[in-house]
């Protein structure tokens, strides 16, 4: 476990740093003039919620998915990484969704990445407009980086497409989550198929895309691309269970986030549907069959190997 601690740090240090300057570009270019008027409130906002926290691990299955396609065992620099701007991206736009998120009118939590939640620190229109610009801003990050990196204009379109639609279905999975919590879906329509239905969209899409997108700017063809998708949709899905899972027997101090919060909320969730062990057993399954996913494109690496196990293994 070691090995896979220390490889994940190095991918989170070398993408922390590259938000970092992602953002530093953005306020002295495009965002200046905002910068010295009215919203310095905003981008600081948004900076709380991107800078330094969090695992990662979207970008992360961006960057190795690429290296995988690309023939390359070595980690790459970000600079070398033809995934880098859907990585960066993704993150940005995980960070928009898990400000929503938390939101009063949504899971309504103080605590997120062992900080105060981004509502609590700034304030409620904030955070909300914070939450926006991270929905809007990736896509032009994705384009004008992209080019940056050579990409040529037919993916970088196709990229674009995939992108919107990922995000287009966080937010479709988001909306099942709350009306499902609301008891505007109940009695037989509360069955596995809903549960899997929103766990797909609201988690497993942008994980889908982190890995199908990579593979397609790292120049793989249509099949490889969707066996990408296919591969880190199952790792999504077996994600949010280990999340639901540690939401019930976990604690606030290791999470860095409010804990045993589902039950008390309503959400519809595997460990509810069938216990914690039974839960368990199904990610374990569902990466099993992720890894099998892969496997069949010869393009199985250690690292996509490891990142999968890490999803059901990791303590937080
Ligand atoms: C939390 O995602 C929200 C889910 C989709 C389960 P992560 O567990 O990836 O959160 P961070 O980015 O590491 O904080
Ligand atoms: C959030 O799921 C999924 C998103 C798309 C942000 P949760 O509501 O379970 O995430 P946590 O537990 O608050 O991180
Ligand atoms: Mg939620
Ligand atoms: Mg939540
Ligand atoms: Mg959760």
């Amino acid at each position: 476990m070691l090995e896979t601690k220390t490889l994940l740090a190095e991918y989170k240090n070398s993408i922390d740093q590259a938000l970092r300057d992602l953002l530093d570009k953005l306020t002295e270019s495009d965002y200046a003039d905002l910068q010295s008027r009215a919203s310095l409130r905003l981008l600081d906002a948004l900076r709380y919620s991107v800078e330094d926290a969090g695992k990662r691990i979207r970008p992360i299955l961006s960057l190795i998915t690429a290296e995988a396609v690309l023939g390359s065992s070595q980690r790459l620099d970000l600079k070398d990484n033809l995934a880098t701007p859907i990585a960066l991206a993704i993150e940005l736009v995980h960070c928009g969704s898990l400000i929503h998120d938390d939101l009063p009118c949504m899971d309504n939590d103080d605590l997120r990445r062992g900080k105060a939640t981004n509502h609590r620190k700034f304030d409620e229109a904030t955070a909300l407009l914070a939450g926006d610009l991270l929905l809007a801003l990736p896509v032009r990050i994705l384009l004008s980086e992209g080019r940056d990196y050579g990409i040529d204009s037919w993916r970088l379109s196709r990229a674009a497409l995939k992108f919107t639609e990922a995000i287009s279905s966080m937010i479709c999975g988001q909306a099942l989550d709350m009306d499902i919590s609301l008891n505007r879906i109940q009695g037989e329509d509360l069955n596995i198929d809903t549960l899997t239905l929103m766990q797909r969209c609201k988690t497993g899409a942008l994980l889908g895309a982190a890995a199908e997108i990579a593979a397609l700017l790292a120049g793989a063809d249509e099949d490889c691309c969707r066996i990408f998708n296919n591969f880190a949709h199952k790792l999504g899905l077996a994600f949010q269970i280990a999340d639901d899972v540690l939401d019930a027997t976990s604690s606030t101090e290791v999470l860095g986030k409010n804990t045993q919060k589902d039950l008390g909320q309503n959400k519809l969730t595997f460990v509810k549907l069938y216990g914690i062990e039974s839960a368990r057993a199904l990610a374990a399954e569902l990466i099993i069959e992720a890894k099998q996913e892969i496997r069949q494109t010869s393009l199985s690496t250690d690292k996509l190997e490891m990142l999968a196990d890490y999803v059901i293994s990791r303590s937080y």
